[in-house]
Parts: structure tokens; C-alpha cells; sequence
């Protein structure tokens, strides 16, 4: 063998597969059209590529199909002959052969000369997923291929760097991911907006399975100052379940909830904790997918009054400055002497309306995220730490009312991001906190010994992942961000 026939044969092997020399292993992966495109293989390689077609455009001479293998926004540019053309449709999944050559066109660096083809799955010309642009509405209605366009696909990568950025975060300021339960006794936000769990046989006749009612969790919160008050800083990532009949842009009835536990800490530490790690994800995404965010930029989200792009710049604007930190009260008093007209007036004591949440992120701190401190005791549940001056530093006393060491993060254009507090760490308090509330005692007496054995002063909070995701993207439904979405009226799939 000559050795221009070695090296070319040396070059198609390194191309064709990536090994995964990292763990030793002798499996083998097929290259993904991301890392073909990124630089990873040569032209003149010789690469096998497996993927979705997402267009033909079929010529007299040559014809040119864009396939996705959903690991990036661009596909591959694959040129072939008419023949080869002529038996593809938009949809099929495909195997391609040939070699990578440099693109004489602006579009991508690099494009595939087919040599052989072979059609894995043919695609029905009922494909409902077209070159033209769909409507997010249309989308939700075929969620089974949702994620075979660039904005379902995007929105999933984005997804899962989001989580990867709450995690290195949380990883790098030494905390520990613990595992709450799904089915749970409690209703921790005692809103009592619980899903009951019962058998679907008749295993257990009419006897409750647990000898006592089971719910969906709400929230893995109380379950994480379990662990907290042990392992000191936790954080649990799961679903969480809420039998809202809400229809808004903003609600679910199973969305998936970032929980912060902490203790030794108090308020200000606390809002420090929340900002710092939504601007670590935050940063994170943007580093980790730059083609994803230029796409939401371009495509999804609204402009700015210009019309132009916005969605960068807002988000590296947000990364720039801290966010804004405001009480209670004087939300109430900006809203009072807002120069703009509400549907529900304010007054200490009433409840923020989104209206409210987004003024005053929006227009009150310029587009700014802002955390809303300190709301009236009886706005908020029962595990609230009441702020009677017990924390050296967080004494907060209003003068209309009780009012608890919590708050509320609110962003520009979406409202409520993050729900969080301090934590009522006094046995006595808490207790009758909770008969106040009409709790059973008894049944939530695990979470009153915390308080007993060497209670310690604790906080933490929980961000709605999805509303997280309308942020990152800029979509404006949330049930454009989850994977399979569910909301009142609707379980598909
Ligand atoms: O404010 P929430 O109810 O807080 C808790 O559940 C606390 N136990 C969290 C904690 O302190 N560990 O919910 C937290 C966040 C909200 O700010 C919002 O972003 C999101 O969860 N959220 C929803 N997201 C989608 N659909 C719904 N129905 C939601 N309800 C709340």
C-alpha cells in the first residue's frame, strides 16, 4: 500500500467513528452532523452521516437534501445525483456515504459529495412537518415530531445545558443533589392544589395504598431541609405536580422545579445564592450553545421596539448587573405612584397580580430581574420564617402588618421566576404556624423535630424550571419548553 493510500485510509477511519478512547471502551459511535460540521473531520475525509431529511431540491444535474441529525441547528448539506434524489422525501431517515468537501456557499464550511445512500425509514407524504414555518400552536398538536424542527430540537439542547448550568453551580459551591420523593403525604404549599394518588387495580380495594392519602408532590422543599439540616447545602431537581386549571402562558399542570436547600445562611446570602446561580446557568448557555441562541434570537423571540433582536442583549445585559432588590412595601408604593393604569388596584396586604410583576421588572427597573422582599405573613405558607427580629440582620418589622423573610423573583416580560425564603426554625413558631394553618401536626411532626434537634437557621428556593426556559429563549408559552407538556384538559401521549 502506497502511503498516500495509508493516510487516506488512516484519515477515513479517524473520521468515521468516534472513538471513545476516554473510557477505554471499544464501542464506537456514529459522528454526529455537529461535530462534522465543527471543524472535528476534515474535507476530503471519506464519513458516513445518519439523520432526518429536513428539505430536497431536486435539479436536472444534481440535487441538494438538508439532513439533521438533531444535534445542531445548521444539518448537513448533502449533494447528490437526480436518481438518489428522486427517492427521497422530507422526513425519511437516512444513511449517507461519501466524502466532505469544502461548501463553495456562504451558508456552512463544509458539505457532503454523496457516494451511496441507503433509506432507514421511508417517510409517509402525510409528514406533517414541512420546510415552511409552523405556528408553536400546530407544533403542540404534533408533539411526537415536535422535535424534529430546528426550534423543538433547540429548545431541548437548551434545555439540557440550563440544567447543566444549575448543576455545575451548585457542584462548585459544594452542594450535594439529593433525591426528594414524587409521592408524598404532605401539600407543602398548602394550597391544596394536589393531585391524589390512587391504584389503578383494584389491588387494594377501596383501602387507601398507603394505609392514609398520597399525593403528587408540589414541591421536594420539605423534604430538602430534611437533608439540609444534615448535609447543610442540597439541591434537588425534579417534577413537580400542581392541579391548577390554569390556562395561562405560564402554568403547568407537571413542570419540573430546581430546589435549593441551605443552611448557616440568612436572606441577603440567600438572594445571593439564587442570583448566582441563575447567572452561572445563564452564562453557561450562552457559552455552551451559541447557534441555539442565535436562533431564538433571530426566530422566537419578540424584538426589541426596533425591531431588532433582543434576546441577547437582554440576557447579557441581565449578566452585567446585579439584580434589583426591593421590599414588599415599597412595590406596593412604586405601584401606587406608577404612571399607568391596573386592573387590580394595590394596597398593603393585597397579592401582586402578574400585571404588577411585570411592571415592575419591565418598566419600574428596566428590564432588570428583580427580587420582591419581605410580603405580609398571610400571603405566604406556613413554613415561612416570620420576621420578629430574630435574625440579627434581617429584622423587618412593617408597620402595617407581619411580614415573612421571603421573596419572589421576578423577571422582565414573564413575572414569577423563583419562589423563596427563610425557613421558621423555631419549634414554637412553626408550630403554631402550622395550627393556625389547620395542618395536622402529628402527620408533619418529622419536620417539627427538625426544629427540636439542634435546629439550624436555614433557607432556600425553588425555580420554576420552565418559566427559566421562556427566559433563556424567549418563547412566550411554557408549554413550548417542556418536553411533553401537560395542562389542565390535556394528557396526550
Ligand atoms: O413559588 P412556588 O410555589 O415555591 C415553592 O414551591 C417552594 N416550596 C419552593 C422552595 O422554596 N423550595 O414555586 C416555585 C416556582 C415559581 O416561582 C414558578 O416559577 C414555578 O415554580 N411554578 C410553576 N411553573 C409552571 N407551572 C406552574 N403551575 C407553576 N407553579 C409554580
Amino acid at each position: 500500500m502506497t502511503f498516500s493510500a495509508l493516510r487516506s485510509l488512516q484519515l477515513s477511519r479517524r473520521s468515521l467513528f468516534l472513538n471513545c478512547s476516554r473510557s477505554h471502551s471499544t464501542n464506537t459511535f456514529p459522528l454526529t452532523v455537529r461535530s462534522l460540521l465543527d471543524n472535528n473531520v476534515e474535507a476530503g475525509s471519506d464519513v458516513t452521516v445518519k439523520g432526518w431529511v429536513r428539505s430536497v431540491r431536486k435539479q436536472k444535474q444534481i440535487s441538494f437534501a438538508n439532513i439533521n441529525d438533531g444535534t445542531s441547528v445548521r444539518g448537513l448539506q448533502a449533494i447528490l445525483s437526480s436518481e438518489q434524489a428522486e427517492r427521497l422525501s422530507t422526513g425519511s431517515c437516512v444513511e449517507l456515504q461519501g466524502t466532505l468537501v469544502k461548501s463553495p456557499g456562504k451558508e456552512q464550511g463544509k458539505e457532503l459529495q454523496v457516494s451511496s445512500m441507503d433509506i432507514l425509514g421511508e417517510c409517509d407524504s402525510t409528514f406533517p412537518m414541512q420546510k415552511k414555518r409552523h405556528t408553536f400552536e400546530y407544533l403542540r398538536t404534533i408533539n411526537h415530531l415536535r422535535a424534529r424542527g430546528n426550534a423543538g430540537s433547540a429548545s431541548l439542547r437548551v434545555r439540557h445545558a440550563a440544567r447543566q448550568g444549575l448543576q455545575d453551580y451548585f457542584a462548585k459551591h459544594e452542594f450535594t443533589q439529593v433525591d426528594t420523593p414524587i409521592l408524598t403525604s404532605h401539600d407543602c404549599e398548602g394550597g391544596g392544589e394536589v393531585f391524589k394518588v390512587t391504584p389503578g387495580s383494584a389491588a387494594s380495594g377501596n383501602a387507601e395504598f398507603f394505609n392514609k392519602p398520597a399525593f403528587l408532590t408540589v414541591s421536594g422543599q420539605l423534604h430538602a431541609e430534611m437533608f439540609a439540616s444534615a448535609l447543610s447545602r442540597v439541591y434537588t431537581f425534579g417534577p413537580v405536580f400542581r392541579a391548577e386549571e390554569s390556562l395561562t402562558s405560564r402554568h403547568l399542570a407537571e413542570f419540573w422545579m430546581l430546589e435549593a436547600e441551605v443552611a448557616f445562611i440568612d436572606l441577603e446570602q440567600l438572594l445571593d445564592i439564587t442570583e448566582g446561580s441563575i447567572k452561572h446557568a445563564t452564562r453557561h448557555v450562552l457559552d455552551t450553545c451559541p447557534e441555539e441562541m442565535e436562533f431564538f434570537d433571530k426566530w422566537v423571540a419578540k424584538k426589541d421596539v426596533k425591531g431588532k433582536p433582543a434576546l441577547l442583549k437582554r440576557l447579557r445585559n441581565s449578566l452585567d448587573k446585579p439584580f434589583a432588590r426591593i421590599d414588599y412595601k415599597e412595590a406596593v408604593q412604586l405601584l401606587q405612584g406608577a404612571n399607568k393604569k391596573f386592573e387590580f388596584p394595590t394596597t398593603w396586604g393585597s397579592s401582586l397580580q402578574s400585571e404588577h410583576e411585570r411592571y415592575l421588572a419591565s418598566e419600574e427597573c428596566k428590564d432588570r430581574p428583580v427580587f420582591v422582599k419581605n410580603y405580609p405573613s398571610d400571603q405566604k405558607p406556613f413554613y415561612m420564617l416570620e420576621n420578629d427580629g430574630k435574625q440579627k440582620n434581617n429584622t423587618y418589622v412593617d408597620e402595617h402588618g407581619s411580614t415573612v423573610a421571603c421573596f419572589d423573583l421576578l423577571l422582565p416580560g414573564i413575572g414569577e421566576l423563583v419562589g423563596g425564603s427563610m425557613r421558621e426554625d423555631r419549634e414554637d413558631v412553626l408550630e403554631s404556624k402550622m395550627k393556625a394553618a389547620g395542618m395536622d401536626t402529628e402527620e408533619y411532626g418529622w419536620y417539627l423535630e427538625l426544629r427540636k434537634y439542634g435546629s439550624a437557621p436555614h433557607g432556600g428556593y425553588g425555580i420554576g424550571f420552565e418559566r427559566f426556559m421562556l427566559w433563556l429563549t424567549g418563547f412566550e408559552n411554557v408549554r413550548e419548553v417542556v418536553p411533553v407538556p401537560r395542562w389542565v384538559g390535556h394528557c396526550k401521549y
